[in-house]
């Protein structure tokens, strides 16, 4: 995928603020500090487009990016982060439920983990909600560098245990854009899938009906 142009559209908090473009959207959502701005800007080959940080919870708003003119990205605030007030993690689970239920043009949710950890049970509850809303999804692993390619294989083998082999899993490195070329292929069939006027289909596995 050739990235010609990538720029920040606007930030939201709910529904009224989003976009109106219709353009075929591509939602990254994750734990907090699990890697979901550095995915995206490594896949677009941005430094400081979507903002990060080492500080968990940085992102707190729904970002909008618009690539190509075509389609976006939607970087979704981090899930599961303790040290936020609870105030502000109340607005969360809303903010991202309401984005996942209602969005007609979200073509494709990237789930993302870490390959080092064990998925959560908030992994587990997010996978879940795709599936209810009958939304397509894919899973990555990312932060993959961390690991030799031993631990690697056994720690891909763990997620799939614990997410369902039936949801492929990418593993994804932000350092080497290792894993890089099978995410672009998810996203580019679902936007080519949307121009074309072909319904969503439904991730395999779902139980939504
Ligand atoms: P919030 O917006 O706070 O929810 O975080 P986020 O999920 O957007 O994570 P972010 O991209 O800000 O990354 C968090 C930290 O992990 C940063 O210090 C990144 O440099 C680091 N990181 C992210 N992806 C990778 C990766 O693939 N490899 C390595 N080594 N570090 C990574
Ligand atoms: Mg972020």
């Amino acid at each position: 995928m050739r990235v010609k142009s990538a720029g920040f559209i606007k930030s939201a908090t709910s529904p009224e603020h989003y976009p109106r473009d219709g353009r075929p959207e591509i939602a990254f959502m994750g734990r907090s500090n699990v890697g979901k701005s550095s995915l995206i800007n490594s896949l677009l080959g941005t430094k400081g487009l979507a903002k990060t940080s080492s500080t968990p919870g940085r992102t707190q708003l729904i970002n909008f990016f618009l690539i190509n003119a075509a389609f976006s990205f939607v970087d979704l605030p981090g899930y599961g982060y303790a040290r936020v007030p609870s105030e502000v993690k109340r607005e969360w689970g809303p903010m991202i439920e309401k984005y996942l239920a209602t969005r007609p043009n979200l073509v494709l949710s990237i789930l993302i983990t870490d390959l080092r950890h064990e998925p959560s049970k908030l992994d587990l509850l997010m996978r879940d909600w795709l599936i209810e809303k009958g939304r397509p999804f894919v899973i990555v692993a990312t932060k993959a560098d961390k690991l030799s390619s031993n631990q690697r294989r056994t720690n891909l083998s763990r997620a799939s245990a614990v997410l369902g082999k039936e949801n492929p899993i990418i593993a994804y490195s932000a350092i080497t854009r290792s894993g890089a070329d099978r995410i672009w292929k998810e996203i580019t069939t679902r936007v080519a899938d949307f121009g074309s006027g072909k319904p969503l289909v439904k991730p395999s596995g779902s139980h939504a009906d």
